[in-house]
């Protein structure tokens, strides 16, 4: 997917602007504070109509105005341009996303149309963070990979194990009262179970036919950024290997009653990382740790081209702060080769200046709040090219 054409209106520090991205390589430099990460997020909220700061809208819509909106005209190789346009309002939870001219109401519709990979201080989190974020990970892939099939399957999960659950802990709160309530609990429980145990192990042959998919492909990438032998993944799928899932649920039927919730089940699948044998977190160095999330993530884009044949939009944020000049050269290598659109935030623009090949296309934006700023870069191999500002314009 490319983003020809981005218009931004009061997404926090940025109050109107259009640009016109590169179709590859897009740099935003500034100062501390000049609205680079403002962009980001502007973007994230025209693929997923939400913050990736934050589970309000409110942060993300500029001081005093009661909205915000962005609007994008994006198209994948080959197929007709779309017009995503996305809004949240002060007063309202909702959003409105239209595309091409109709309304959406789901935003799993708005995020096939523009998959995004987002690289920032907060996804180094990824190893070091709950299952949660990993198992959000794995379900990104299934979800742009085999999306037909695992949206229902995943609804339907979603579902059982809420049901589920709410009959557990009816039936905590009635153990000590009532034998005979209990006892229909129960038999309430191996219906809902039988439900449950088709759509975990559906969910759960998604989820590894994905993993076995990916694996390679992050060793791959791996290889390319760093030398780090001896990772390796591995999936949990949330209950033990030996026993079927419906014995699992059948055994465990009286300790998940006594504690009000399931134990076991995809709800608590997870990815693991190991480096000989112990686990990653323990071992790797902070700097070793984001290299495996970049891995991850750059894998991840690479197996949804090969497997879909569309790229995905990376957003990279202040990568200068994260990565040293060498392994910050191999991540632009690799985003470049992979000709995805990226969009890059630093601070010195001259950070990221010999990270790219002459031929790749590279458009460098000079964020200067509320200011039209153009200068001049030169690059190796290059002519002097004009940099774009972004236009911030002031009603
Ligand atoms: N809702 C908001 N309304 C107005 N300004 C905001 C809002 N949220 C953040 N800001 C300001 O926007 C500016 C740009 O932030 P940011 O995009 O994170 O900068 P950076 O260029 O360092 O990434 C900051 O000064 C921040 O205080
Ligand atoms: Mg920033």
């Amino acid at each position: 997917m490319t983003i020809h054409k981005l218009m931004v209106k009061d997404i926090r520090n940025l109050e109107s602007l259009t640009i016109q991205p590169s179709p590859f390589i897009n740099i935003l430099y500034g100062l501390n504070g000049s609205g680079k990460t403002s962009v980001l997020e502007a973007i994230y909220l025209l693929g997923l109509a939400r913050s990736f700061r934050s589970n309000r809208v409110k942060p993300v819509i500029r001081r005093d105005q009661p909205k915000c909106t962005v609007f994008g005209q994006v198209r994948h190789s080959g197929s007709a341009m779309l017009n995503i346009g996305v809004s949240r309002a002060l007063q309202d939870e909702n959003f409105q996303i239209r595309v091409s001219g109709e309304n959406l109401r789901s935003t799993s519709e708005l995020a096939q149309h523009l998959p995004l990979q987002l690289i920032n201080p907060d996804t180094f989190q990824l190893l070091e963070g709950s299952p949660k974020e990993r198992r959000q990970f794995l379900d990104w892939g299934v979800f742009h990979v085999k999306q037909r099939d695992f949206i229902p399957l995943w609804k339907r999960l979603q579902k059982t194990l809420k049901q589920r659950n709410s009959l557990l802990r009816h039936g905590r709160m009635s153990s000590s009262i009532n034998r005979s309530v209990l006892g229909q609990i129960r038999a309430e429980l191996l219906v809902w179970d039988a439900e449950l145990v088709k759509a975990s192990e559906s969910v759960h042959q998604l989820r590894q036919e994905y993993f076995e998919q990916l694996a390679p492909v992050f060793h791959e990438v791996l290889g390319q950024l760093t030398n780090l032998e001896g990772i390796k993944l591995s999936y949990y799928r949330g209950w033990d290997r030996v026993r079927s899932f419906a014995e699992v649920l059948a055994e465990g039927v009286e300790r998940d009653i006594q504690s009000g919730f399931s134990h076991s089940g995809p709800q608590r699948a997870d990815i693991r990382v190991k480096m000989d044998g112990i686990n990653a977190i323990d071992i790797l160095s902070r700097g070793q740790l984001k290299l495996v999330v970049c891995a991850l993530k750059l894998a991840q884009g690479l197996l949804f081209y090969q497997k879909t044949g569309k790229q995905c939009v990376f957003l990279v944020d202040d990568l200068p702060s994260e990565l040293d000049a060498p392994h910050r050269k191999a991540l632009c290598s690799i985003l470049q080769n992979m000709k995805s659109q990226v969009f890059i935030t630093c601070v010195e623009q001259s950070a990221l200046s010999d990270c790219w090949l002459p031929e790749v296309n590279v458009k460098v934006f000079h964020v200067k709040q509320g200011r039209l700023e153009a200068n001049e870069q030169i690059y190796p191999g290059r002519e002097i090219r004009q940099a774009e500002s972004l236009e911030i314009e002031h009603e």
